[in-house]
């Protein structure tokens, strides 16, 4: 489709991985490249809608196929409205979550199976595939602390995101083994790391890795 360059972040809630992606795009931009940001869901006006309906804990049951189907009604409202077109003019899109969030929280989690999500992006993405996918996976207790003490400052703000963050760990269990499977079955597109270093050093591992493959694209 394009000659832009297509980056996704993935990982489990808290594991750095939203500030790992404005870090990331503030350097590219200073560096004067165009960059595109966005997230899923949400992002255009219908999958903001889509994140309130899914996020907020008041909304009790989803059906996991309901779930499934609604993370890709956003994800063409998002590939439409502003992923092909950002690629389009050349632009690197960084995008906070992508269809490996499905096949691990739908597929893993709650236990839809890899297949049923992959077949669903090819129905709905077509061969839309990021060109590199970080993948922040440090240590599941980590995460799952550092989630809940969002929860808690959200909580205080009215911001209402906890329908995920309230499930058990065994849940988290399935999501963190579904993102491990996927690292590695597609080892040249997807970057695991791991540890749980500052998140300076995190910044600067994640541009150089950034860098070199951009570099490798052009040649
Ligand atoms: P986040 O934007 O704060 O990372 O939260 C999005 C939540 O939605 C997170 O708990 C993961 C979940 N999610 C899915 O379950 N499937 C998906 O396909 C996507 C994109 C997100």
């Amino acid at each position: 489709m394009s000659r832009g360059f297509f980056i996704t972040f993935e990982g489990l809630d808290g594991s750095g991985k939203s500030t790992q992606l404005k870090l990331l795009a503030r350097s590219l931009r200073a560096s004067g490249h165009a960059v595109t940001t966005t997230r899923q869901p949400g992002g255009t006006e219908l999958g903001d809608q889509v994140r309130a309906l899914l996020l907020n804990s008041k909304t009790r049951y989803v059906a996991p196929l309901a779930e499934m189907a609604l993370m890709f009604a956003d994800r063409a409202q998002s590939i439409q409205q502003i992923i092909a077109p950002a690629l389009a003019q050349g632009h690197i899109v960084l995008c906070d979550r992508f269809t490996d969030s499905t096949e691990a929280y739908q597929g893993g989690g709650r236990g839809l199976g890899s297949e049923r999500v992959l077949a669903m992006h090819r129905a709905v993405c077509g061969d839309l595939w990021p060109d590199l996918t970080l993948l922040l996976l440090p240590d599941l207790d980590a995460s799952l602390a550092r989630a809940r003490r969002r929860n808690v400052r959200q909580q205080t703000q009215d911001a209402d995101e906890n329908r995920f963050e309230a499930e058990e760990r065994a849940f988290y269990e399935r999501v963190y083994s579904q993102y491990r499977e996927i690292a590695a079955r597609d080892v040249l597109r997807v970057v695991t790391i791991a540890d749980d270093a500052p998140v300076d050093v995190i910044e600067k591992r994640i541009e150089k890795i950034v860098e070199e493959r951009r570099l490798l694209r052009s040649r």
